[in-house]
């Protein structure tokens, strides 16, 4: 199949275009490297260095044609939406639509789109369905749903199929630790390199920790599968960011205390997402335990670590 993907410099959507070269499709990457990373790329995969706010999105899609598009490039900082919400509307709201204009234009058959369970906000229940209020308390997860909501109305008037994936918090590796990116990748480099952690509030907030390969598996599985489908993409289980801190206190072997702050506006105090309806729409489970994940994480990091530090000797 040949397949756009927006964002594929990124953190996710990198591992998703390992994993299509891996299964032998052809591949495009859309990707301006605000957040992402050229090394990022595959070799095998054609990139655009562009905005996907652009009209040179246009010449892409005209030149690569593609059959599915995947679509993660997005502003993907909370605080920062709260801050900026203008420049994250315009990302992640502005940016969707000029991918759907596209995919209409050139007859792309299928958008499958990252969400977030930050659509949500302040938590009903334990674990959420999809069913659940939409209450979002960031400009992010305000933009996230509009997006949603927009991939619906195109895909039921013109017939493009899509299936929306709604994630957990993803972690893994090649997860960025700079402004609000993942608190597994922030928490992994302060213990590694000796430093003490920040943990907004009491620490006792619930998280659904997902391993990113188990995200790439959905992202194949709604190639597919999921046909005009919104799904969470979570593990269903609740951990707490004191339990997060300790497995990886124990994973670095550091001695460090974390640093306790007051909480943050925007943080939902409680999330863990339900994963029944990913099992039957899109035949998908999650594989990977939080320790596995974990582990796989700091090895990464700490390789990472030992390189920055020796070219910074050199
Ligand atoms: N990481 C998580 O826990 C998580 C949770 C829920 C949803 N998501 C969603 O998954 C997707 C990927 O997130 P990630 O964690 O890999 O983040 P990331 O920042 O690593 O990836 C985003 C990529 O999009 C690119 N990008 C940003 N704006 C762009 C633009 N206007 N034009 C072209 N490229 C642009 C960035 O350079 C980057 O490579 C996002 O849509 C995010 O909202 C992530």
């Amino acid at each position: 199949m040949r397949i756009l993907v927006t964002g594929g410099a990124g953190f996710i959507a990198s591992h998703i275009v390992d994993a299509l070269i891996e299964q032998r499709h052809t591949v495009a990457v859309v990707d301006k490297l605000s957040t992402g990373f050229v090394e990022n790329i595959n070799k095998r995969a054609r990139f655009y260095p562009i905005d996907i706010l652009d009209d040179a999105l246009e010449d892409v899609f005209a030149v690569f044609r593609p059959e599915v598009v995947i679509h993660h490039a997005a502003q993907i900082d909370g605080q920062m939406s709260l801050r900026q919400p203008r420049f994250d509307a315009e990302t992640n709201i502005i940016g969707t639509l000029n991918v759907l204009e596209r995919c209409i234009e050139h007859k792309t058959r299928k958008i499958i789109c990252a969400s977030s369970a930050a659509v949500y906000g302040p938590p009903a229940a334990p674990v959420i369905r999809e069913d659940h209020p939409i209450r979002p308390l960031t400009g992010y997860g305000i933009s996230k749903y509009t997006s949603e909501t927009y991939i619906r109305m195109y895909g039921e008037q013109h017939n493009l199929d899509f299936t929306i994936l709604r994630y957990a918090n993803v972690y893994g590796e090649r997860q960025g630790a700079k402004g609000e990116a993942g608190v597994v990748s922030i928490f992994a480099d302060r213990l590694l390199a000796g430093e003490a952690p920040i943990i907004y509030g009491d620490g006792e907030q619930v998280r659904d920790f997902i391993y990113v390969k188990d995200v790439v598996a959905a992202n194949l599985q709604a190639l597919s599968l999921g046909h005009c489908c919104t799904v969470n993409i979570g593990t269903g289980e609740r951990t707490s960011v004191n339990r997060l801190f300790g497995f990886l206190r124990d994973l670095t072997g550091s001695g460090t205390q974390p640093v306790y702050q007051a909480e943050r506006t925007g943080d939902i105090k409680h999330s863990c997402l339900d994963n029944t309806l990913a099992a039957s729409v899109l035949a998908w489970r999650p594989v990977h335990t939080l320790e596995s994940g974990l582990a796989s994480t700091v090895r990464d990091r700490a390789g990472l670590a030992v390189t920055a530090r020796n070219q910074t000797t050199l």
